[in-house]
């Protein structure tokens, strides 16, 4: 199914960078030649050796500590369908491993999983899930369990300085779970019986709500993903990674 999703994920990643010489560059991030027949695996290697360190965060390169990561809104929009979580708390990224990756000049190819993704929030709920129509505030609860994130980007060189820099451009996301989990407290605004069955109903239909419920799941990854690879890129000359 398509539709169109709007997110706002406000503030993310506004960290302040600590200024300091442009040339330094994270120790984290190691290079591989693109033109070694190994490349896929060296740069398998790189890519998680650098996830603990990252995970940390890394001021010098503004990326806050990551697990776990506060953001402050995420909202989405299509049709008639309308979701919002405030006050988010992701946590899970921790335990990010790649399972595959591919880097050029050309594009970017990367498969993250992600065992334990947990978004809490305060949600505000407006529109149709299955053939429900949800409406509600309170504290939510969104587990995707067993997740493989397959990201796939448009990568574009640019010079700075002389120096060859790799952009990381619209990053697109196709995600699998094992399993997904919801928990939408005060649904229909404090009717315990029924928003007890709609909750038992979401989770036994987890596959098929996942259209509309699984959007923060996969904005949420997709922005993470892009604010850390193009942090990393936007300091790291091409020469330096590839
Ligand atoms: C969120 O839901 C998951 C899965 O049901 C559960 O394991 C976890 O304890 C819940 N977290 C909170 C803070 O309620």
């Amino acid at each position: 199914m398509k539709y169109q999703v709007l997110v706002l994920v406000v503030a993310l990643f506004c960290t302040p960078v600590v200024p300091q010489s442009p040339q330094t560059r994270p120790s984290y991030i190691k290079s591989c030649d693109e033109k070694n027949p190994n490349f896929k695996t060296c740069a398998l290697e790189n890519a998680n050796y650098a996830i603990p360190f990252i995970v940390k965060g890394d001021k010098q390169v503004g990326i806050p500590r990551l697990d776990p990561l506060d953001l402050p809104l995420i909202e989405i929009e299509h049709n008639n369908f309308k979701l919002s979580l405030k006050d988010v708390q992701v946590s899970g990224l921790k335990d990010i491993k790649v399972t595959s990756i591919d880097l050029g000049r050309t594009g970017f190819d990367a498969v993250f999983h992600i065992e334990n993704l947990n978004i809490i929030g305060t949600y505000d709920i407006d529109g149709k899930v299955l053939l429900l129509t949800l409406k509600g505030q309170g504290p939510a609860n969104i587990t995707a369990v067993g997740g493989d994130y397959h990201v796939k980007a448009k990568i574009e060189p640019y010079q700075k300085n002389d120096i060859e820099y790799l952009k990381f451009v619209d990053p697109q996301i196709d995600f699998t779970l094992t399993r997904a989990y919801f928990n939408f407290e005060n649904i229909l605004n404090g009717n315990q019986e029924l928003g007890s069955e709609i909750n038992q109903l979401l989770n036994e239909n987890w596959q098929d709500v996942l259209n509309d419920l699984g959007a923060p799941i996969k904005e949420t990854v997709t922005r993470i993903i892009e604010s850390i690879v193009s942090k990393i890129l936007e300091r790291v000359p091409a020469n330096e990674i590839l």
